[in-house]
């Protein structure tokens, strides 16, 4: 029976355990350009003791970030900066790293959280005029994006497989294309935000398209190495919009184009969402997505007990758990994990005599 720390192999990859660090914007980059902030920040990450390490959303464009702090991947410099800050977690760490890309749609152009998190109108400084699938804004007071031409749709595709060659050349061990949280990609899958009338919007397979291009055009430039995988939002928590027999089809299809796993969250689309918000809550649809494929699947929010985590596992509900908040707030979070459970991880050596008294030493 597979348990919490039992490897795991996902795509190309072998897994130490199967705690997952979930993505998280850190909006501290400089014009998409990683910083010292992403140095120490990684670094700290890197020591977790995690089986893989999900690097925040990188926008493919700057038009893609959420914030005008987001971190990017859409030029030399973007690359130049994020090798600095990786080379130096990969001198002291081996996890394998993971970086989600992203475009932010309709959901661009905002303040950092912890500035309110306010639209920035496009001619106010640090804003931009967004894009969408349709002309429909997020929020009844946000900006109404500027509805995408297929020519766009081609160029955003383009911007994707660049950021993808570029996360290769990174020596990054894997990608996560961001189709979630209300992003771009969602937007494209959800009747509510996409109404257009051509072959990207209306009907399932026709709003499926853009996530399948990019993942096509993905698949076309990568090489067999890497792995590739795709994070939901499995419901919008809104009447008419996608939901979890939507994604389903959607996973199965993934699969068949041969990602190598699902990342099953929820939200994001929809200001009228209605979320219930409890420990382990979008733990059903990992579950229900994974009776329906035979990839990987991570589930996600507000699973921060070590012994639930575990029994996710253990009971076959998803093969492994990525925690976000949890690990910020206790970077050693998979340390206790494995002391709570019996078990051992991988530690830096410069560490290992902080193993606790009393009991049998976490590290390996
Ligand atoms: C600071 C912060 C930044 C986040 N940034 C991203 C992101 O870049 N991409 C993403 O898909 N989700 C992002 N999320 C969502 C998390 O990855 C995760 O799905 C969510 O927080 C629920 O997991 P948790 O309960 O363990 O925090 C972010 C969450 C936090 C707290």
């Amino acid at each position: 029976m597979n348990h919490l720390f039992t490897p795991l192999k996902i795509g190309h990859l072998t897994l130490e355990n199967r705690v997952v660090i979930a993505p998280m914007c850190q909006y501290s980059a400089d014009e998409g350009a990683a910083t010292d902030w992403h140095t120490l920040h990684l670094g700290r990450l890197a020591l977790s003791g995690a089986g893989l390490l999900i690097l925040e959303a990188a926008a493919v464009n700057p038009t893609g970030r959420i914030t005008y702090a987001d971190l990017g991947l859409w030029d030399d410099r973007t690359e130049l900066a994020l090798a600095q800050s990786l080379a130096v977690a990969r001198r002291y760490s081996n996890i394998p790293i993971a970086i989600q890309l992203s475009h932010a749609g309709r959901k661009a152009s905002t303040q950092k959280p912890w500035d309110g998190g306010n639209f920035i109108a496009a001619d106010a400084q640090n804003g931009w005029p967004p894009v969408a699938p349709s002309a429909l804004p997020f929020t009844v007071d946000g900006p109404i994006p500027d509805e995408l031409s297929v020519k766009d749709i081609v160029n955003i595709l383009e911007d994707f497989t660049a950021a993808a060659k570029r996360a290769e050349r990174l020596g990054i061990d894997a990608i996560e294309i961001h189709a979630a949280h209300g992003y771009l990609i969602h937007q494209f899958l959800s009747p509510l935000s996409n109404t257009r009338d051509d072959q990207y919007g209306g009907n399932l397979e026709n709003r499926m398209r853009f996530l399948l291009d990019v993942v096509d055009r993905m698949l076309a430039v990568i090489s067999d190495k890497m792995t590739l995988g795709v994070r939901i939002s499995a419901t919008d928590w809104v009447d008419g919009g996608w939901d979890l027999g939507q994604s389903i089809i959607l996973a199965q299809a993934l699969a068949a184009k041969g990602c190598h796993f699902i990342h099953v969250s929820t939200a994001g689309l929809s200001s009228q969402q209605q979320i219930p918000v409890a420990p382990g809550f979008q733990v059903p649809f990992a579950e229900a997505i994974k009776q329906a494929v035979d990839i990987p699947v991570i589930a996600v929010g507000l699973i921060d007990n070590p012994k639930v985590a575990d029994e996710i596992i253990a009971s076959g509900k998803a093969d492994a758990v990525a925690l976000a908040r949890g690990i910020l707030y206790n970077p050693h979070w998979v340390w206790h994990a494995a002391a709570e459970l019996g078990q051992q991880v991988t530690a830096p050596p410069q560490y290992l005599r902080s193993s606790p008294h009393g009991i049998p030493s976490p590290f390996k």
